[in-house]
């Protein structure tokens, strides 16, 4: 029988009518939305400005992990060169192919212009590549095999394993709830809280699922016996879960199979939050799985166990034509079932995954944004239609962008009934900001396990900090001039044409 697309459910009918819509159409429209008088969009660059002079200054002072992303960005031979040893080594088991996949990879770089860092650290790792890249010629070329090349090879191995044990701890909070959690208390010093994250993804298999919800519950129970009760939920700590680590066919074609038992596990681990008063966060992925994350959402939400507690809720990705169907869709499960609920507004972290999927797969056209001014827009625009929810919907702002967050200042005005949030190691600077010059709660995601579930974590986490349209990456390249970083996304779409 020839495969035909089933019929979409009516209640996403209009999330299945925006999914591929035309890009300028889509903008030209939600930028009326937020399109300010020039007097109001002055005082928001001003804002940004302002909130970025801090910034520079901080970035003065760079940790040696944020000046190495940015000396190798990914528009580098070099960076795509780290990148791809780093992705490939940790999935290596055996000694001899890391060897060569070292060997490989070093050999092909031309490391010495990267000296032009400024942080010594960096500078120091890039004579480092440097003279491993001699001193792979001199002992015979890539296949070299002789014991002394052997030696030198185990010395580098164990460098370059440190290094990306060093990435690694830079965006994962703990290796276990107990370790995040000790060091969340030593780190909250503006009173950040935090939403745990058990690394963990893509399950392939049920033991695999059982055992990242196994990770789930356990991170839930240490929280319940070890943070103070707090009375307000919303400054508890939070779990943030990935419905991809909880059913290893976590896809629209096998959605009978998946979406009870998603909904189970998750209506499990929502009972244990409410029960503790913490909140819970099922995380966006593939733009492909957003239907099925809905009907799970949907399902847990219609729970009589969950009544009054407004603490579940959802990540919604602006970079997706449809994040404003998304929204109106919460608004009205949210309204039906009387349940206030949480939303986390991303622009989206599967960016480059999205694109090669939407072209190896022909779609007529794309079901996320193609330019970073356009998906800047959309966050703005569904950060409006977040605050105008406020009776059902408590609006928590997920940014690192300095522009962003001073537009959402002014949408906010004196309104302190939301949250700004934050990756840990990104950002730190402008959240204390936002925290103690502006007095807005905030909240910090924090990844929790070990090095083999960190990859496809880091791996965003590279993409992201070194794209160079990425605002954070800029930031570092700004040296003193911050216009074109703090640019109004509207004028920057218009000026494109
Ligand atoms: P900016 O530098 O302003 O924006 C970068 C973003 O712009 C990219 O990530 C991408 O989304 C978009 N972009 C870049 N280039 C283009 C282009 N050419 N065309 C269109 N768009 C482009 N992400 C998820 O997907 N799911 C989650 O559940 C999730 N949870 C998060 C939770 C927290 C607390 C935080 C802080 C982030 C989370 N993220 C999640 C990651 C998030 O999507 C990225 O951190 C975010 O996109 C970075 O945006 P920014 O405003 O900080 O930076
Ligand atoms: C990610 O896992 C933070 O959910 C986001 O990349």
């Amino acid at each position: 029988m020839p495969f035909t697309t089933p019929e979409p459910a009516a209640e996403f009918r209009d999330l299945t009518e925006a999914y591929l819509q035309d890009e300028t159409a889509c903008v030209s429209k939600l930028a009326d939305t937020v399109r300010r008088s020039p007097g109001a969009q002055a005082a928001i660059q001003k804002q940004a400005a302002t909130l970025t002079d801090g910034l520079l200054e901080d970035a003065k002072h760079l940790s040696a992990v944020d000046a190495f992303l940015n000396a190798y960005t990914l528009s580098s031979e070099e960076g795509v060169l780290l990148m791809r040893l780093a992705e490939s080594l940790v999935r290596t088991p055996d000694a001899a192919t890391a060897r060569l996949l070292l060997r490989d990879k070093i050999a092909a770089g031309n490391w010495l212009p990267h000296l032009s860092a400024k942080h010594g650290l960096v500078k120091l790792g890039t004579l480092g590549l440097a003279a491993a890249k001699s001193w792979i010629r001199l002992s015979g070329g890539a296949e070299a095999s002789n014991i002394i090349a052997q030696l030198g090879d185990r010395v580098m191995l164990s460098a370059v394993r440190q290094a990306i044990a060093l990435l690694g701890r830079h965006f994962v909070l703990g290796t276990s709830i107990a370790a995040a959690t000790r060091r969340a208390t030593s780190l909250s010093d503006y009173g950040a809280t935090y939403s745990y994250d058990m690394l963990g993804e893509a399950a392939m298999t049920d033991t695999d699922a059982g055992r990242y919800f196994a990770a789930y519950q356990r991170a839930l129970d240490h929280l319940a016996a070890t943070s103070p009760a707090h009375e307000d939920l919303h400054r508890s700590p939070a779990l943030s879960v990935k419905l991809s680590a909880l059913h290893p066919r976590y896809e629209y074609a096998q959605r009978d199979r998946c979406v009870p038992v998603l909904t189970e596990r998750l209506l499990t681990l929502s009972a244990s939050a409410k029960a503790a008063n913490i909140g819970l966060t099922v995380d966006a992925e593939e733009a492909d799985r957003l239907e099925v994350s809905l009907e799970v959402i949907k399902g847990v939400l219609a729970s009589d166990e969950l009544r009054g507690w407004d603490g579940f809720g959802l990540a919604i990705q602006a970079y997706q034509k449809r994040a404003p169907a998304v929204i109106d869709w919460v608004l009205n499960t949210a309204e039906r079932h009387q349940q206030k609920m949480t939303v986390r507004l991303v622009k989206g972290a599967y960016w480059d995954s999205e694109i090669k999927r939407a072209q190896e797969l022909g779609l007529a056209d794309y079901p996320v944004f193609t330019r970073k001014a356009h998906t800047d827009i959309s966050y703005l625009a569904c950060a409006q239609k977040l605050l105008e929810a406020k009776e059902w919907i408590y609006p928590q702002f997920a940014t690192h962008n300095a522009h962003t967050a001073a537009a959402i200042l002014r949408m906010a005005g004196q309104r302190r009934d939301l949250e700004f949030q934050r990756l840990h190691g990104m950002s730190d600077g402008l959240h204390r900001r936002l925290a103690i010059k502006h007095g807005f709660a905030t909240r910090t995601y924090a990844p929790v396990g070990r090095h083999k579930e960190l990859l496809p974590y880091l791996v965003r986490r590279l993409l992201e900090n070194g794209a160079n349209s990425s605002f954070v990456n800029e930031l570092l390249d700004a040296d003193g001039s911050v216009e074109t970083l703090i640019e109004d996304p509207i004028a920057a779409s218009e000026s494109h044409g």
